[in-house]
């Protein structure tokens, strides 16, 4: 058990003598927690092979599942990948720092246990002062996964890091609450048409505006009615093996209801009512600000696809936290940045979805 120390800085205007301190811990093999304007990240030097066995222990994450190294400088590329092609610099050109990681090449000095064995790289250069300082300081490109327990929803805040991540890293940079909520867009470029892994943080119609038309990996029905994506259910492309696994899993079952609002919220009270009835305590993550569910506990989400994406992650941490055994919500578009929220609520549930469509005379 390590002795987990927590260091408040400036996001603004990281101090550097504390962005020194932590860069020391990092060049001595330890594990820093940082913000980034995503979710928080929990990393090392990406060329220290016990720091990053360290990281794969401390979040109990699967070795097959690789991670994501961060840079501070464009030049920094070439560390790890081998030439990117065209694509991958505009794509660099236009959204770095920010929320898109890049699927590339590598190189043969990235650590087998970065990529879990794979001959490609995610790189991803992030848009947060602290997490740009951090890996300058260090002077090593980090791995940094989000910094939670593997499978449960990533955090936005130091505290929610602390109540998953303590004991089990030197240090958590308290950097204040993340700027979009959710994790990078994941987009592997090694392939054509490049493949969207993880809608994320950069939408895919803002990918398709700048580089033409991409897949986007999908695993089972969810996906059906995405506007303009190939949907590339390719059998066996396990590109991202991280999407195999269990995610965002609050301990509440989760539900979700799809539908016309009216029909949504008829059925949310009928499935709440029959709940309550067995005694459980029901969780409803809405995204209508007047919305009245009796005996719940209601936690409004936002009514955008951007605040949702803010909060997301806090709510479902929220319900665990109130005790909640199952947590029915609401349902968004799949769409702009939309398309990702709703990825990260489908996978908190398990693919549960239930469609409240009623056809109205018929019924
Ligand atoms: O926003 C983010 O990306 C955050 C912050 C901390 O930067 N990081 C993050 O890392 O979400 P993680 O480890 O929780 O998710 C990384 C995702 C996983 O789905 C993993 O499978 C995929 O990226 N990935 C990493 N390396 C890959 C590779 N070489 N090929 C394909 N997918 C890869
Ligand atoms: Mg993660």
């Amino acid at each position: 058990m390590l002795k987990t120390e927590v260091l408040k800085i400036n996001k603004q205007n990281p101090e550097s003598d504390k962005i020194r301190y932590a860069a020391e811990i990092i060049k001595q093999g330890g594990l820093v927690v940082f913000p980034t304007e995503t979710v928080y990240g929990l990393g090392a030097s990406a060329f220290d092979m016990d720091a990053v066995r360290n990281i794969f222990k401390a979040k109990g994450r699967p070795a097959d599942n690789p991670l994501i190294v961060h840079i501070a400088d464009m030049k920094d590329v070439q560390l790890l990948a081998k030439r990117p092609p065209k694509t991958a610099m505009l794509l660099m050109e236009r959204f770095w720092p920010g929320p898109l990681t890049i699927v590339l090449k590598k190189r043969k000095a990235v650590l087998d246990i970065v990529t879990a064995g794979s001959d490609s790289v995610a790189v991803r250069m992030p848009d947060n002062r602290i997490a740009l300082s951090l890996i300058k300081a260090a002077g090593v490109p980090l791995v940094a996964p989000s910094a939670n327990i593997s499978g449960k929803p990533s955090p936005t805040k130091a505290r929610d890091v602390l109540e998953d991540l303590n004991g089990r890293v030197d240090l958590i940079i308290d950097g204040g609450i993340t700027k979009i909520g959710i994790e990078s867009t994941v987009i592997d470029i090694t392939n054509t048409p490049p493949t969207i892994l993880r809608p994320g943080g950069i939408t895919m119609e803002d990918i398709e505006f700048l580089i033409g038309k991409v897949g986007l990996i999908a695993f089972d029905i969810s996906c059906k009615g995405i506007p303009s994506a190939t949907v590339a259910l390719r059998s066996g492309y396990l590109k991202s093996p991280g999407l195999k696994y269990k995610h965002y899993a609050p301990h509440a079952e989760v539900v979700i209801v799809e539908g016309g609002a009216e029909d949504v919220q008829e059925k949310i009270k009928s499935l709440a009512d029959e709940a309550l009835k067995n005694n459980k305590r029901v969780g409803i993550i809405s995204f209508q600000k007047n919305a009245r569910y009796k005996d719940c506990i209601v936690i409004f989400a936002g009514s955008d696809a951007d605040a949702v994406a803010r909060r997301l992650f806090s709510a479902l941490r929220e319900m665990d936290k109130k005790k909640v055994d199952i947590i029915i919500s609401e349902s968004l578009i799949d769409k702009g940045i939309g398309l990702a929220v709703s990825d990260r609520l489908k996978r908190a549930a398990s693919y549960n979805i239930i469609d409240a469509t009623t056809i109205r005379g018929i019924a």
